[in-house]
């Protein structure tokens, strides 16, 4: 029986946990059983015996009915695995959980983007504990990157990666395209709708697309930190810029770059026939390899399930070679 935490439970805790519950028969086929034997966030926890579903129902409705806090959880509970899905802050508290659990010889699942400024040590800390951490979630959502790179072209020479990497600055830069308007007003109604968040900093200057490039060129073994991305965003382009790129043939997206000199965010010129023109809140990555040729993959990049189906993938991977059935 494979025993499971989940770490954080807002949109992606939920979402895997609703997923959890309504695929758990083609879930158990493939990996085993499975039980999920704590929940913990900020509002409190759920251990012991509890039905999933009624967790999720509790949560929706309110509080966790637990005291705990989630470091009692993450240190004394016992799971095989803990599904860490607390907000990316670029600190050191989902941080600590993974160190916590992989320590105690767990692996680790996680869609938190704080592993940009700890990936190889935490790397090593799995590697040294036997234990796994997995992140496929942490980048582009829903499409598939981390395990192509780690695993599908492991012995490619990865020479450059090129990505749309953040959803709501293609989103924004798609309809000032494609109906001429300037950035603020697309921005307004892009928060309006819910797709840009109230405070879009680190969205709209490229900080979102700088930390998951970092996480990027890291998995291909460029030892980056995001102190060395250069960085510029998209508040700048204004309607004309597209007007002028659009007569010669291109469009304007946010491309974040990774090769063995240097790591880039900007606003760059992209062929209107490019696969990187890609539309909407869509993420896309163009791999450059050696032997392999040019790849291309692309996918929602955010989104409830999309990413809980990415941290499915990871459970998946755990697991399905471990005789557990
Ligand atoms: N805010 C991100 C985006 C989604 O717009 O792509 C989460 O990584």
């Amino acid at each position: 029986m494979i025993k499971i935490a989940i770490i954080g439970f807002g949109t992606v805790g939920q979402g895997v946990a609703e997923l959890l519950v309504r695929k758990r028969d083609e879930i158990e086929k493939k990996i085993g059983k499975f039980k999920v034997v704590a929940i913990s966030d900020l509002t409190g926890s759920i251990s012991g015996e509890f039905k999933l579903e009624d967790a999720i129902e509790i949560r929706k409705k309110g509080k966790l009915p637990e005291e705990r806090a989630t470091s009692e959880i993450v240190e004394q509970e016992d799971y095989d695995v803990m599904i860490e899905v607390t907000t990316t802050r670029l600190d050191e508290s989902g941080i600590a959980y993974m160190k916590t659990a992989l320590n105690r010889g767990a692996s680790v699942i996680t869609s938190n983007k704080s592993i940009a400024v700890a990936l190889p040590d935490l790397l090593k800390l799995a590697e040294k504990k036997n234990a796994r951490l997995l992140y496929e979630a942490t980048v582009g959502g829903a499409m598939p990157v981390i395990r192509l790179l780690n695993s599908y072209l492991a012995l490619c020479e990865i020479r450059s990666l090129n990505g749309i990497l953040n959803g709501t600055c293609n989103y924004i830069l798609t309809r000032m395209e494609e109906e001429g308007l300037p950035y603020s007003q697309v921005l307004r109604e892009a928060q309006e709708m819910g797709i840009a968040e109230s405070n879009p900093t680190a969205d709209v200057e490229g900080i979102d697309a700088g930390i998951k490039l970092v996480i990027l060129a890291n998995t291909i073994g460029i030892p980056a930190k995001f102190e060395e991305v250069e960085r510029e965003g998209i508040t700048k382009i204004t309607p004309h810029a597209f007007k002028v790129a659009m007569q010669k043939g291109f469009t304007i997206r946010l491309i974040a770059e990774a090769n063995r000199r240097k790591l880039r965010v900007s606003p760059r010129l992209v062929k209107i026939n490019s696969p990187l023109a890609i539309k909407g809140t869509l993420n896309a990555l163009l791999i450059h390899t050696d032997t392999a040729g040019e790849i291309f993959v692309a996918g929602r990049g955010a989104g409830k399930f999309e990413t809980a189906s990415a941290i499915l993938s990871d459970l998946y991977e755990l697991f399905r070679c471990s005789g557990n059935r």
